[in-house]
C-alpha cells in the first residue's frame, strides 16, 4: 500500500467520524469473510488500538460461527462476542415487516435493510459494556448499509466515534488479497476471479458483483445457492397453509411453529420450489442505481399469503390507504431510517389494521410460483351469499343500484358534459 492508500482514512467529514486520536479499542462488526479479517489486523496496526470483535446470527444459513469467533482471536482480537439475535430480529423486525407487506421497488423484501439496525443496535450495547469509544464496520462508501449502520449508531450512541476502513483505504481484492497473505489472515479461496458479494439472513440472501453488474447477462446458474433452479424443482406442486394471528404467521399446516423456526421451514420449502427469485434492479439511497440478484423463498410466499388476508378482511377503504403506508415504511427502512419516529408511527397504524388479520391462506408451489389458492377467516368481510350471482335479498338489493349507479356517476358525468356536450 501506498502512503496516499493508508493515510485516506484519516480525512473526517462527519463529527461521528473517529480521528485517529480517539481510536484506543474498537469494536469490529466481524463476519469473518476477507473484508473485516483485514480490517481485524488493519485497525490494531493503523491505530495501534486493541479490537474487540462483534458477530451477529440473523440466521445466515450454513454459518459455522466457532471457525469465525476462532479466527477472531487467531488475528489478535482481545474479545470476541457471538450473539445470537435470531429471536428478536425475526420478533422485532421481520414481523412488522410483514405487517407492512414490506417491499422496496417492486421486489426486495428488504432482509438485509432489516437486519442492519439491529446489528448496529448490539454493536453500540456491546461497544459500550467493553469499553470502547469507536465502532468499525466493513461496509464500501457506495452502499446503503454504511447508511444504516451509522444513521444507527449516531442516533442511539453521540459519544461513540465510527471508522469504515474499506471506505478509505483504496485496496481492491487483489491489495486485500496480498495484505492478508502477508499478515497471516486465512483467505478462503485464493487468487482465482473475486466470489460474488453476498449478504444474508433469515429472511432472504442477496448476490451483487461480478456479471450481475453487467445487466444483459442472464443469471448463471452458479448464482442460486439457496433457491433450486425453477427448471430444477419437483414435478409435482405442494401447497401449504400459513395461519396468521392479529398479522403474524402462527402455523405451517396446521403445526403451530415459534416464528423463527417458522421462518425457517416456510423457506426450505419454497426453496426447494424454486419460489422467490427476484432479478431485481434498485435505486440505492446514495444515488446509484444497480443490480441485485435475491434469493428470498419465505417472504416470496409469508408476503403475498399475508396481504391476500390482509385484503380479505379489510375494507375498500382500508384496502386502498394502506398501501400508500406500506410503501413509505419499506422506504424509511430501506433508507435507513429505522428510528425514525414516523417508522413507529406507521407501525401503529399497521398493528391497528393487523388486529383483525386472522386467518389461513392456501399457497400453492410450483416450479418457481407461489400462487393463493384458499383463504379462510373469521374476520373476512365476506358474505358468500350476498357475493354470489343467484338470488339478490338480505343486506343487497339490486333494485337499488340503478339508483347507487345515477348518484356515483353525477359528478362525473356532468364534467363531462361540460367538456364535451
Ligand atoms: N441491495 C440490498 C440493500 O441495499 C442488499 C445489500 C446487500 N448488502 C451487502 N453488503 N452485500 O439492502
Amino acid at each position: 500500500m501506498t502512503d496516499e492508500h493508508t493515510r485516506a482514512h484519516l480525512l473526517k467529514t462527519a463529527s461521528y467520524e473517529a480521528a485517529p486520536e480517539d481510536v484506543h479499542r474498537v469494536l469490529l462488526l466481524y463476519s469473518g469473510g476477507l473484508d473485516t479479517s483485514v480490517m481485524l489486523k488493519w485497525i490494531q496496526d493503523e491505530y495501534d488500538a486493541e479490537v474487540v470483535t462483534l458477530t451477529v446470527n440473523l440466521g445466515q444459513p450454513g454459518e459455522d460461527y466457532s471457525v469465525v469467533e476462532g479466527k477472531a482471536r487467531q488475528l489478535g482480537a482481545v474479545e470476541s462476542f457471538l450473539v445470537d439475535a435470531r429471536e428478536e430480529f425475526a420478533h422485532e423486525y421481520v414481523v412488522p415487516a410483514i405487517k407492512a407487506n414490506a417491499i422496496y421497488g417492486l421486489g426486495y423484501p428488504l432482509f438485509t435493510a432489516l437486519g442492519r439496525p439491529l446489528i448496529a443496535k448490539l454493536a453500540v450495547q456491546y461497544a459500550r459494556r467493553s469499553g470502547c469509544d469507536t465502532i468499525a464496520h466493513g461496509c464500501t462508501g457506495k452502499g446503503n448499509d454504511q447508511v444504516r449502520i451509522e444513521a444507527t449508531v449516531a442516533t442511539l450512541a453521540p459519544e461513540l466515534k465510527i471508522i469504515a476502513p474499506v471506505r478509505g483505504w483504496q485496496m481492491g481484492r487483489d491489495e486485500e488479497v496480498a495484505y492478508a497473505r502477508e499478515n497471516g489472515i486465512p483467505v478462503k479461496g485464493g487468487s482465482e476471479v473475486a466470489p460474488y458479494s453476498i449478504d444474508d439472513n433469515l429472511w432472504g440472501r442477496s448476490s451483487e458483483g461480478r456479471w450481475i453488474e453487467d445487466l444483459d447477462h442472464a443469471p448463471d446458474d452458479d448464482v442460486f445457492q439457496l433457491v433450486t433452479r425453477p427448471e430444477e424443482a419437483p414435478d409435482e406442486p405442494e401447497t401449504v397453509t400459513l395461519e396468521f394471528e392479529r398479522g403474524v404467521p402462527v402455523a405451517l399446516n396446521g403445526e403451530r411453529l415459534e416464528i423463527v423456526e417458522l421462518l425457517e421451514r416456510v423457506g426450505e420449502i419454497g426453496a426447494r420450489h424454486g419460489v422467490g427469485i427476484v432479478d431485481h434492479i434498485e435505486d440505492r439511497i446514495v444515488g446509484l442505481k444497480v443490480r441485485d440478484i435475491y434469493e428470498v423463498p419465505a417472504a416470496a410466499i409469508i408476503l403475498p399469503a399475508h396481504a391476500e388476508l390482509e385484503k380479505l378482511v379489510g375494507t375498500i377503504h382500508q384496502n386502498q390507504f394502506k398501501p400508500a403506508l406500506d410503501r413509505q415504511w419499506a422506504y424509511l427502512v430501506y433508507a435507513g431510517l429505522w428510528w425514525e419516529p414516523l417508522r413507529g408511527d406507521l407501525d401503529a397504524y399497521m398493528d391497528s389494521v393487523n388486529a383483525q388479520v386472522t386467518g389461513t391462506i392456501g399457497m400453492k408451489l410450483y416450479k418457481g410460483s407461489a400462487r393463493v389458492v384458499t383463504r379462510e377467516s373469521p374476520n373476512a368481510v365476506y358474505d358468500e351469499a350476498l357475493a354470489s350471482f343467484g338470488a339478490s335479498g338480505g343486506l343487497f338489493s339490486q333494485q337499488a343500484s340503478p339508483g347507487f349507479i345515477e348518484l356515483w356517476s353525477l359528478q362525473s358525468r356532468m364534467a363531462w358534459r361540460l367538456r364535451n356536450g
